[in-house]
């Protein structure tokens, strides 16, 4: 699904620079380009980044309750 549309950017290259360590705002605008123009795509870019840091918790959560179990 196209993100934005200014830059043609799709969900999948924000999840994959999001997993590759790219993970702030700036940083995506920087490595894709994305709210670069009209920014009418940053809620959902910040959508994206919020979800992605909400499962890095998750991971990280879940592997400090296996190491105290
Ligand atoms: S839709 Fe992303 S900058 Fe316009």
């Amino acid at each position: 699904m196209i993100v934005c549309i200014c830059n043609n950017v799709k969900d999948r290259q924000i999840k994959a620079a999001l997993a590759s360590g790219v993970d702030s705002m700036q940083a995506l605008k920087e490595t894709l380009e994305v709210a670069t123009c009209c920014g009418c795509c940053e809620p959902m870019v910040n959508d994206l980044l919020e979800e992605h840091h909400a499962n890095a918790v998750d991971s990280e959560l879940v592997s400090q309750l296996a190491y105290a179990v």
